[in-house]
């Protein structure tokens, strides 16, 4: 097994390292800059390649995979400083033996949610020893495809879902806007709620190593209802689970024999902890839009943290002239873009937007943070 892990792969010299040494706490000549969804449904690319394959499907085709998280790299080359892995937070449920189905124009269904501690569900899902080699091994193999095609042009990020976010969408079974089993679960049974969410844990720190055994060059934790928490319930339920998986990815690694990559943590809404979330161990931590850079400045303190983000994704389908706008006070805010922020978006770019006011705003960034 120690032979395995070791296994290095051979791949092309990195030409643009930019956003590896702004996440490890440089300075730096400009703001890097990667968009959060920056593959998918705004491409008129993306639903070329896709045909009428499922989506899933495409996350398990390392060709189909590939070629979809080249295509804005190629699309607005010399504008983006990372790619990401074209994949999705669920497949880790899927390795889990649930089944999880995307249902076009509506998002992610699990015909079999867990209802409650005591449905047969719950406890299969719990006691199921989860080969994470074996049951992800297409998005590892995705990935160092990935990077051979990439060529050394931009880094490659590898990712998983938080466990509080992914506990959500097996319990909810798809998405949702009162999270009503989600609530039920933390306040009726939180020792039941706190086992699954350690399970999970365990797995994203094993897929996190596999992704970066794989070629993956910096990580991010999505925790996309994370908002849905109190500071209380934020504490309990996704805290613990976001420190672990920082603290034992790298522990996972050297153990391994892999060097250590920049970890991102992006904890969607939860500002009213965002103090805590500079605590939790990760080297950036992500902003939505509800955060001024001002203030996250200032909370963040002499703390080397670098912060993602964070401009409101909806300013894409506003003027020219706004785009420059909501650039500009970005980069104020974040203090000018030499050290300390890598630039994104607020959440993941949404759909029907113009491929060219993403390349707008991406120059913006370039012009505005190169001075
Ligand atoms: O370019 C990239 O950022 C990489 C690919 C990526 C996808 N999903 C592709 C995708 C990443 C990083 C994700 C993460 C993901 N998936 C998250 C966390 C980020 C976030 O947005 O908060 C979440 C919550 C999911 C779960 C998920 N997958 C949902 C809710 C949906 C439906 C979204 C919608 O807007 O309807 C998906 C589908 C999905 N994942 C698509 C893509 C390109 C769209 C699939 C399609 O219809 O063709």
């Amino acid at each position: 097994k120690g032979q395995f892990y070791t296994m290095a792969h051979e791949f092309p010299p990195l030409k643009n390292d930019l956003v590896l040494r702004t996440a490890w706490g440089q300075n730096v000549e400009r703001a890097p800059v990667w968009i959060m969804r920056q593959a998918g449904r705004y491409l008129p690319e993306y639903h070329e390649a896709k045909g009428n394959r499922d989506f899933f499907e495409c996350c398990r085709d390392p060709e189909v995979a590939s070629t979809l998280t080249l295509q804005p790299i190629e699309r607005f080359a010399g504008l983006l400083d990372a790619s990401i892995i074209f994949s999705d937070i669920l497949v880790i449920p899927q390795a889990m033996g649930m089944t999880v189905e995307m249902v076009d124009k509506k998002g992610p269904h699990f015909p079999d949610p867990l209802k409650s501690p005591d449905d047969g569900q719950y406890s299969k899902v719990l006691n199921k020893s989860v080969d994470v080699a074996v049951e992800l091994d297409y998005v590892y193999k995705a990935i160092t495809l990935t990077r051979k095609k990439l060529d050394g042009r931009v880094p490659l990020i590898g990712f998983c879902g938080a466990p509080w976010t992914l506990f959500c969408y097996m319990v909810e079974g798809g998405g949702t806007k009162l999270f009503i089993e989600s609530k039920k679960w933390i306040y009726k049974y939180p020792r039941e709620t706190c086992a699954m969410l350690q399970k999970i844990s365990e797995i994203c720190v094993e897929y996190l190593a596999l992704q970066v055994q794989a070629g993956a060059q910096m990580i991010q934790v999505f925790d996309s209802w994370a908002g849905e928490l109190s500071p209380v319930t934020f504490k309990k339920f996704s805290e613990p689970y976001l420190a672990y998986i920082a603290q034992k990815l790298p522990a996972k690694l050297a153990e391994m024999g892999l060097d250590v990559v920049p970890m991102i943590v992006f904890p969607k809404g939860a500002n009213q902890s965002l103090d805590a979330a500079c605590n939790l161990g990760y080297n950036v931590v992500g902003l939505d839009w509800l955060v001024d850079p001002v203030d996250a400045v200032k909370i963040r303190g002499d703390r080397k943290i670098v912060f993602q983000g964070n401009a409101d994704p909806g300013v894409l389908y506003g003027s020219k002239e706004s785009i420059s706008e909501t650039v500009k006070s970005m980069v104020e805010g974040f203090g000018g873009g030499k050290g300390g922020w890598i630039a994104n978006l607020g959440h993941g770019i949404t759909p029907f937007v113009k491929p060219d006011d993403l390349k707008f705003y991406l120059e913006e960034i370039k012009r505005l943070t190169s001075k």
